[in-house]
């Protein structure tokens, strides 16, 4: 494919066909995947292929109850797990809500990872900054992304969750991480019942601007 066309139709895939992914494939995305960039070259990243059925469970049943928290704050009101705005302990999580369709089936889904991360790799400069850090997970998300990325290259697809790692200390042992790895995201991958074609996002003029954040938008080419 294109890497334009890549691009702009990676979508996040939440249910697969029961077909498993061609010999190969997951080396071959892998592959491809790690050309991502990090801080300092420092590759930080970890792949667990998830294939015992029973592990998978655990991570998925673990997954779920923060999912089902993320449900509820949407629905009191709150941004899920804002940084910024912090819904309020106390919100009740209902036993009714919908299942995540990653998480349910997840002894299904043709391949899942664990993306984990080495943190004395990392160099986060807005580390000592008044405000919740971000820098630390560019080292690594990208490498995710190209994940997702190189699986649409071959027609397959998958999803990027970060349910799991509000449960880091469980996984980690279910999953016999090192002292200092983290949670990353956990992925499902193979071949999507939906590929849709058209994402919805953004124009570029509304989030680039020049000069100040302010500023005008950027112009389309003419
Ligand atoms: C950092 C990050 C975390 C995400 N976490 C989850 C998640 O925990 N569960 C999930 O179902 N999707 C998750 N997603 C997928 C987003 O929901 C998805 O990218 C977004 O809704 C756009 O969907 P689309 O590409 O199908 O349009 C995550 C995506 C990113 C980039």
């Amino acid at each position: 494919m294109e890497l334009s066309d890549v691009m702009r139709t990676t979508a996040a895939a939440r249910a697969f066909t029961a077909e498993g992914l061609p010999p190969g494939a997951l080396h071959r995305i892998l592959d491809d995947a790690r050309f991502a960039p990090s801080g300092g070259n420092q590759q930080g990243w970890h792949v667990i292929v998830v294939r015992d059925p029973a592990l998978r469970r655990r991570l998925a049943d673990l997954s779920a109850a923060t999912w089902r928290r993320y449900l509820a704050e949407q629905a009191a009101g709150y941004r899920a797990f804002n940084p910024v705005d912090r819904a309020p302990d106390h919100i009740e999580v209902p036993d009714d809500l919908p299942a995540h369709p990653l998480l349910e089936a997840i002894e299904a889904v043709p391949e899942v990872l664990v993306v984990t991360v080495d943190l004395r790799t990392l160099a986060v400069t807005d580390c000592d900054l008044d405000r919740f850090s971000v820098v630390g997970g560019a080292s690594i998300y990208p490498f995710v992304h190209n994940i997702l990325l190189a699986a649409r290259n071959q027609g397959l697809g998958g999803v990027l969750t970060t349910f799991l790692a509000a449960s880091e200390p469980t996984a980690a042992a279910l999953l016999h991480l090192p002292d200092h790895h983290a949670v990353v995201a956990l992925l499902g991958i193979g071949r999507p019942v939906h590929q849709p074609t058209r994402l919805r996002r953004h124009p570029v003029a509304s989030f680039a601007t020049i000069d100040h954040h302010d500023g005008p938008p950027l112009d389309p080419p003419s």
